[in-house]
């Protein structure tokens, strides 16, 4: 039995190359496809591979009578209407840990570029100035770093903080207590606010994290403090860190990621001189796309071959009776 896998997105060579290479498996990906070319080829699809660009909806699905797994090749999956794909029996997975390293590495540079601020220096530099005093540095050895979300990428960067000398105060109130122990995370969050040099943001969107980052919050930490974003936007109240960037009561920010994106050309934190500004980078080097895309194409072979299931997004597929 040959399974027919669709890969309506660009995915790295290495992932697709696990499926070309078996004999059981037929792959079509031609690099990033139209709507109308992937509702064309769907309907014989058992697997699809997908990142960001394609939005698997209802309207997708009606034409998919074969399907019977999606892979997310990399996080998110805003752009995959997982009720309706429960509702058809469809398991939704995504392939999260070959973003991991690259994302703790960005954050790490940047808490570097901000504590020696590089890029500062550097335009200072280019506009012709040789600005000794007013680029004055902090150590990153001694301070205090605040982990908020020790996931996946919250204990890579603790794991590369910690030979630079620096002391982690975690927090992540959803890891159990075992987890918690042994990670020597700290149970309330302000004492990571009142405590913390630098803080690092990792954790997920949720209820909880929506905005966590507002005036109340920076009221509670360390004047001068510095922030790093590589989550998400929406953990920040952006016009709230703006206010304090441009007083001074934070030090410094160095975002990747916004609420919306790409973020409009009046974004408040657009033109402050104490902000580095990334276009989402967390994920994109080589190796985490070619990482992201292997485990990807594993997880569509495992299913697909061996009925086995990982990083599962909408666990109540296995709650449907049989299609
Ligand atoms: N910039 C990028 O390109 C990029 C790349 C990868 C991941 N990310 C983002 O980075 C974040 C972390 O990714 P990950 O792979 O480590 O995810 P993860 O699921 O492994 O870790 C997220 C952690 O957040 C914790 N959390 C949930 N609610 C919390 C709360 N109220 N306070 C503190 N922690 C809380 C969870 O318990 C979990 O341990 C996510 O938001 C992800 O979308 C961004």
């Amino acid at each position: 039995m040959t399974h027919y896998v669709l890969v309506p997105d660009d995915l790295e060579p290495e992932g697709l190359a696990l499926l070309r290479d078996r004999p059981d498996f037929e792959v079509y990906a031609p690099g990033k496809m139209t709507r109308e070319d992937t509702l064309a080829q769907v309907p014989r699809a058992e697997g699809l591979i997908v990142r960001s660009g394609t939005q698997v909806d209802a309207g997708l699905l009606a034409h998919a009578p074969a399907l019977k797994v999606v892979v997310r090749a990399g996080v998110g999956v805003d752009n995959i209407d997982l009720d309706a794909c429960t509702a058809r029996g469809i398991v939704v997975m995504n392939a999260p840990d070959g973003n991991t390293v690259s994302t703790a590495e960005l954050a790490f540079g940047l808490i570097l570029a901000l504590a020696r601020n590089i890029p500062r220096a550097d335009a200072s530099m280019r506009a012709g100035r040789w600005d000794r005093k007013q680029f004055m540095g902090m150590e990153l050895r001694g301070k205090t770093l605040g982990i908020i979300g020790m996931g996946r990428v919250g204990r890579a960067l603790a794991e590369r903080a910690r030979p630079f000398g620096m002391t982690i105060l975690g927090y992540d109130p959803f890891l159990p207590e075992r987890a918690a122990r042994h990670l020597g995370l700290i149970p309330q969050v302000n004492d990571v606010y009142a405590r913390a040099d630098i803080i690092s943001l990792h954790a997920l969107v949720v209820p909880e994290t929506q905005g966590m980052i507002n005036a109340a919050a920076i009221e509670k930490m360390k004047p001068g403090v510095l922030i790093v974003n590589t989550a998400r936007g929406k953990l920040i109240n952006t016009a709230d860190l703006a206010d304090a960037l441009r007083s001074g009561r934070v030090g410094g920010a160095a975002i990747d990621v916004y609420d919306v994106e790409p973020p409009p050309a009046d974004h408040p934190l657009a033109g402050l001189d104490n902000v580095i500004l990334m276009p989402h980078l967390g994920a994109s080097t080589y190796e985490a796309q070619a990482a992201v895309g292997i485990q990807a194409a594993e997880q569509v072979i495992n299913f697909l071959v061996n009925g086995t299931a990982e990083n599962v997004r909408n666990r109540a597929v296995f709650d449907q009776p049989p299609a």
